[in-house]
């Protein structure tokens, strides 16, 4: 999709962060937006943004993971707008951090079902209305670099942007007899407010193997910080848009980033390159241990990353 005057947006998580990022870039760019988002603090602060502004933005209250309240909110865009939107960000997510063996049920079903089942949801609800208007479209999906990783300390997170960027492909090759196009964003750090998600888990999923708390909320603000500029990351993704591209990666040299990355499940395959893979894991430590991260200042102070307390089975997570 290259012109975006007039077309209607839908974003999820579009009221804070990367969701609020796109919404500034593809308004400017002449798009009526759809801001949907859980919290109404941030639905506050957007609407102040955008007031007074020459912008057309609809402000809903969602939780994506609620399949009616999607439906519902499908309804209202075909209502204030005269049709389904052309142009879905399934962006929102959260997070949550601990060792992989602590992880509780509602640790996965917290973050797996907003991150990937927030993302079907999105799919399900939207798909067939968009093909239905005839009209061209874009599917364009926030994945994580952490989707093309394991990672011990973040393994529901991991799994489900892994997820997420499988499922994109699958679409990608479905919707283009329609003239839809998928782009899934893979970043790393985002200057945003993530480090707060456990502020909105409900009640139900409040059982937790992790180490949450304040310091931990404080740690995540300080490493989050130091990510790349919400609106900055927009305007990646909006040229991967125009160009079709399907997993956009916003570094300099994308596709080396993504040779690396999959060149580590190759190596997986056989045993010279598990070999080779600890020799490379190796050395990063080492690296990362003669370079300290200030990103990662205040972590160990903090027990971000641990276990909760009392769970005296699990190893410290930065020995392992
Ligand atoms: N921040 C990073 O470093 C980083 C890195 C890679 C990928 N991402 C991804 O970027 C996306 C956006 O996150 P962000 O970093 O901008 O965080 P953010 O917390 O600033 O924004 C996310 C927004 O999503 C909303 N949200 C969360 N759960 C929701 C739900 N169930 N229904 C509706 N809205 C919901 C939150 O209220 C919030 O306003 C996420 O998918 C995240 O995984 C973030």
């Amino acid at each position: 999709m290259k012109d975006f005057k007039d077309k209607v947006a839908f974003i999820t998580g579009g009221a804070s962060g990367a969701g609020l990022g796109q919404a500034k870039v593809f308004s400017e760019a002449g798009c009526k937006i759809v801001i949907a988002d859980i919290r109404q603090d941030h639905l506050d602060e957007a609407k102040a943004y955008f007031k007074g502004k020459n912008a057309r933005v609809h402000f809903i209250k969602l939780d994506i993971t609620d399949r009616k309240a999607y439906t519902k909110a499908a309804d209202e865009v075909e209502e204030v707008f005269g049709g389904p939107p052309q142009l879905l960000f399934n962006t929102a997510g959260v997070n949550a951090f601990g060792p992989a063996e602590a992880s509780t049920f509602e640790d996965y079903d917290f973050v797996v079902g907003i991150c990937l089942g927030g993302v079907i949801n999105g799919m399900v609800t939207f798909v067939p209305r968009m093909i239905k208007s005839g009209r061209p479209g874009h599917i364009a999906t926030v994945a994580s670099m952490g989707g093309l990783m394991g990672a011990s300390r973040c393994a529901p997170y991991s799994a489900a942007k892994a997820g997420v960027i499988n499922l994109m492909e699958s679409y990608y090759t479905a919707l283009k007899p329609y003239n839809i196009g998928v782009s899934c964003l893979c970043p790393a750090g985002i200057k945003t407010n993530i480090g707060e998600s456990s502020y909105i888990r409900p009640k139900h999923l409040e059982n937790t193997g992790y180490n949450t708390n304040e310091k931990t909320v404080a740690f995540m603000a300080h490493h989050y910080s130091f990510g790349i500029d919400p609106v900055e990351l927009a305007q990646i993704f909006k040229k991967g848009i125009e160009n079709d591209v399907l997993y956009v990666l916003p570094f300099p040299e994308p596709d080396n980033v993504m040779k690396r990355l999959i060149g580590r499940m190759v190596n997986y395959t056989t045993p010279e390159g598990m070999k080779r893979q600890a020799e490379l894991d190796k050395q990063m430590m080492e690296e990362r241990k003669n370079n300290p991260n200030p990103m990662m200042e205040g972590a160990e102070e903090a027990g971000w990353g641990m276990a909760k307390e009392g769970l005296n089975w699990v190893k410290d997570a930065r020995n392992k």
